[in-house]
């Protein structure tokens, strides 16, 4: 499986990227990488912990509070301090962090739908930024929902909760249920949203390793496929629940354009009402985009996307944004 991948890459990238994806594949330690959790703390905090601990980190200055440790230090490095016991700092590879920072910023009390939510570290990161939104999140597998539950909880029970308690309500809410069935479920079918992230499942693939024999176990040439046709069910199921003039990010940590600019593409054609905005990102590692793959031209309007390469600092991923106009 390994040749056809690597085979499928070199029809994805130019020669000179694919020496650069391919190195980034090769990377068998990345950089343990954070957020300042600020609902609970701050970056002074943060950075004073971490000196009088003498650990050795640097802050990555693409958005506020995050931070990686220097490149010999482990998780287990922070276990001791009190800005890791006590949830002030949150682990979380840079590139989940990005995709929630592209939504506009609003104090406005709104709904937000975090479709496909485990473990939530998206979701958390929502409950940051939006400090009047109330969060729904959904979470088809029991396990991951148990640990999503768990994750939520940890604010929850900290004496410096109430930021997310507005009333008597918890801003987070957890929904146990396959987001393709939104239509039908007693809570959800009656909320429009003025939000919505779908961070989906996907192959994965920028975060591979390439000379890991298992992660191959569940790849092959047909997984993008079968991955796009999973991601338009759960699209078609949730964007009637997106309220005009508002926003959607779309995002995945896979290579294949089947998943990426391909779902653009779909989207684009079979909804006139949506529209892709431009987002940007000042990294080294941006990859120009896509606009073209085996026999199919992708839609103009999908090059407003983000495609990073994986590389020695983060996986490869992707981020699309998406308004609904008024109709
Ligand atoms: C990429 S992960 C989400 C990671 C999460 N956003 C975070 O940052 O912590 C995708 C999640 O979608 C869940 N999922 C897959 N199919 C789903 C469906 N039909 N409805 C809801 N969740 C689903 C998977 O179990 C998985 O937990």
């Amino acid at each position: 499986m390994k040749d056809i991948f690597l085979e499928k890459l070199s029809h994805i990238y130019s020669p000179s990227h694919l020496k650069k994806v391919i190195t980034g594949l090769e990377t068998s330690k990345r950089p343990v990488t954070f957020r300042v959790n600020y609902i609970l703390s701050n970056e002074s905090e943060v950075e004073e912990a971490l000196e009088k601990s003498n650990i050795k980190y640097k802050k990555i200055d693409v958005f506020s509070g995050i931070y990686q440790l220097d490149l010999d230090l482990n998780e287990s490095d922070l276990w001791s301090l009190d800005i890791y016991t006590s949830w002030k700092i949150y682990l979380q590879s840079f590139a989940s962090q990005l995709p929630v920072h592209f939504f506009e910023a609003t104090d406005e009390t709104i709904n937000i739908l975090d479709a496909t939510a485990a473990p939530g570290g998206k979701t958390l990161q929502l409950a940051e930024m939006f400090p009047n939104a109330t969060i729904y999140a959904v979470e088809k597998s029991k396990v991951r929902y148990e640990k999503l539950k768990y994750n939520i909880k940890k604010l929850w029970e900290n004496p410096s909760q109430s930021p997310l308690i507005r009333g008597e309500v918890n801003r987070i809410q957890a929904f146990h249920l396959d987001i393709t069935q939104i239509w039908k479920h007693e809570i959800l079918k009656d909320i429009k949203f003025d939000k919505i992230l779908v961070d989906v499942p996907c192959s994965s693939e920028g975060r591979f390793h390439i000379h890991d024999p298992k992660c191959f176990d569940h790849w092959d040439q047909w997984t993008n496929k079968r991955y796009y046709r999973l991601q338009k069910s759960i699209l078609d199921a949730i964007l009637p629940f997106l309220k005009s003039e508002w926003e959607l990010i779309y995002s995945t940590c896979t290579l294949s354009p089947e998943e990426n600019e391909w779902i653009l593409h779909y989207l684009l054609c079979n909804y006139p009402e949506l529209s892709s905005l431009p987002i940007d990102l000042k990294q080294d590692n941006i990859q120009p985009w896509i606009t073209q793959f085996w026999k199919y031209i992708y839609k103009k309007e999908t090059t407003n996307c983000i495609r990073c390469l994986p590389s020695e600092k983060s996986e490869g991923f992707f981020i699309a944004k998406l308004v609904k106009n008024i109709n």
